[in-house]
C-alpha cells in the first residue's frame, strides 16, 4: 500500500503485487528507467511490449533482463517516435499481435539536444516526448480499452519548471532555439496531455498519471556538453532543492508506483513524484507541479494543436 516515498525502489513498490495477466507497453524500453520498469514489472509476471526504435538495443535489454529474470514474458517491437509514419507502422503491427494492453508506460525521452527535427519536420524534443507519445496513445487506444488496469503513465520532469508550452511557436520557428526550453516545454506538454487524457477517458475506466522520476544517471544526458553538465548541476545544488542523484531503480519506483498503486484508482490526471502525488506550487524547485502545466483550457489547447500537427484521432 502506500508509505513509499524519495528512496523506495522498483522492487519494494511492487513488492507482494502479482501481475500476470498484465500487458505493459513501455516505451523507450532499452535503456534507463524503461528498461528497469519492464524488469521489475516482468519479475512480478507482467507480459512487457518492449519498445525501442533499434532492434540490437532492444535484443541486449532482453539478455540483461532474462539474466536475471529467466522467466520474463518480453515481446519487442521498433518504434522511432520521432517519425509518424514509423509509429502507424509500429501500432499497425500491435493491433495483429497483441489482444489488449493494460498498462502504457510513455517513457522514451530526449532531453537538450541542439536544434533538430523529427522526420515530420517538428523540433526534436517537443516531437519526440509529446507529439510521439500523442500519436501512439491515439493508435493504442483500441487496444487500452480492451485492457483491465486501463493506466497510461506519462513521463514528464521536474525539468517542466524551465517552461510552459509557447502555443505560438512550439516548433522554434520564430524564436531562438534554448535546448532546456524546449525540454521543459516538453516536459509540461506531457502533464498537459496527463490532464487531456484523464478529462476524455476517465468516464471509459481509462486514467493518465505523470510522473517525474527524480535526477537519476542514465544516458539521457547524451547531448549535454561539459559546460552544461557544469551549469545544470550549480543550478539545482545552488537553489533549495536539497538535490541528490536517485538509483535507477529508485528512479523508475515512481512509474511502477503510479502504475499500480490502489489508492490511485479513478485519481488520474495528476503529477506523481517520489511516490506520490504532488501539489501544484508556482514557487518551489525543490517539487510540485507548475499550475501551467495542470490547466485544463491549456490542456484542451494543446490536445487540438496536437490533433492538427500529427493527424491523429483518438477513439471518440
Ligand atoms: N534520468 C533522469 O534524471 C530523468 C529526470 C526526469 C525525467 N526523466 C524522463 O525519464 C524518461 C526516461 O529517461 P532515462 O533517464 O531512462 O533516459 P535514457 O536512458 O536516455 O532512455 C531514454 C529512452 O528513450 C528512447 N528514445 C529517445 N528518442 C526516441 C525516439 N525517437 N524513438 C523511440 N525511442 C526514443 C531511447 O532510445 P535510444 O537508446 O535508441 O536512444 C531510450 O530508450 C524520459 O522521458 C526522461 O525525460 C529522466
Amino acid at each position: 500500500m502506500g508509505g513509499f516515498g524519495w528512496s523506495s525502489s522498483t522492487d519494494e513498490v511492487l513488492a507482494g503485487k502479482d501481475l500476470s495477466g498484465t500487458s505493459v507497453f513501455i516505451t523507450g524500453a532499452n535503456s534507463g528507467l524503461g528498461q528497469e520498469t519492464a524488469r521489475a514489472m516482468a519479475a512480478k509476471g507482467a507480459h512487457i511490449i518492449m519498445a525501442g526504435r533499434d532492434q540490437a538495443k532492444l535484443d541486449e535489454a532482453v539478455a540483461a533482463i532474462l539474466g536475471t529474470v529467466s522467466k520474463a514474458q518480453l515481446d519487442t517491437i521498433t518504434l522511432d517516435l520521432g517519425s509518424l509514419e514509423s509509429i502507424r507502422a509500429a501500432t499497425s503491427r500491435a493491433r495483429q499481435r497483441f489482444d489488449k494492453i493494460d498498462l502504457l508506460i510513455n517513457n522514451a525521452g530526449v532531453m537538450a539536444c541542439p536544434f533538430m527535427h523529427t522526420a515530420d519536420g517538428f523540433e526534436m524534443q517537443f516531437g519526440t516526448n509529446h507529439l510521439g507519445h500523442f500519436a501512439l496513445t491515439a493508435e493504442l487506444m483500441p487496444l487500452i480499452e480492451r485492457g483491465h488496469a486501463k493506466r497510461i503513465v506519462n513521463l514528464s520532469s521536474r525539468g517542466h519548471h524551465f517552461a510552459a508550452v509557447d502555443f505560438d511557436d512550439p516548433n522554434f520557428e520564430h524564436r531562438p532555439y534554448d535546448p532546456w526550453v524546449s525540454y521543459g516545454q516538453s516536459k509540461t506538454a506531457n502533464v498537459l496531455f496527463t490532464v487531456g487524457l484523464e478529462q476524455r477517458f476517465a468516464v471509459l475506466g481509462i486514467h493518465a498519471y505523470a510522473v517525474h522520476p527524480g535526477g537519476i544517471q542514465t544516458n539521457l544526458g547524451r547531448h549535454m556538453t561539459e559546460e552544461m553538465v557544469a551549469a545544470l548541476m550549480e543550478r539545482v545544488t545552488s537553489s533549495d532543492s536539497g538535490f541528490e542523484w536517485k538509483t535507477i531503480p529508485q528512479g523508475a519506483a515512481t512509474s511502477c508506483w503510479a502504475a499500480t498503486a490502489p489508492e490511485l484508482e479513478g485519481k488520474g490526471g495528476v503529477y506523481c513524484e517520489d511516490c506520490h502525488v504532488a501539489g501544484v506550487d508556482d514557487v518551489s524547485s525543490s517539487g510540485g507541479v507548475r499550475s501551467y502545466a495542470v490547466n485544463s483550457s491549456y490542456a484542451d489547447q494543446l490536445w487540438k494543436l496536437s490533433e492538427e500537427l500529427t493527424g491523429a484521432k483518438f477513439p471518440s
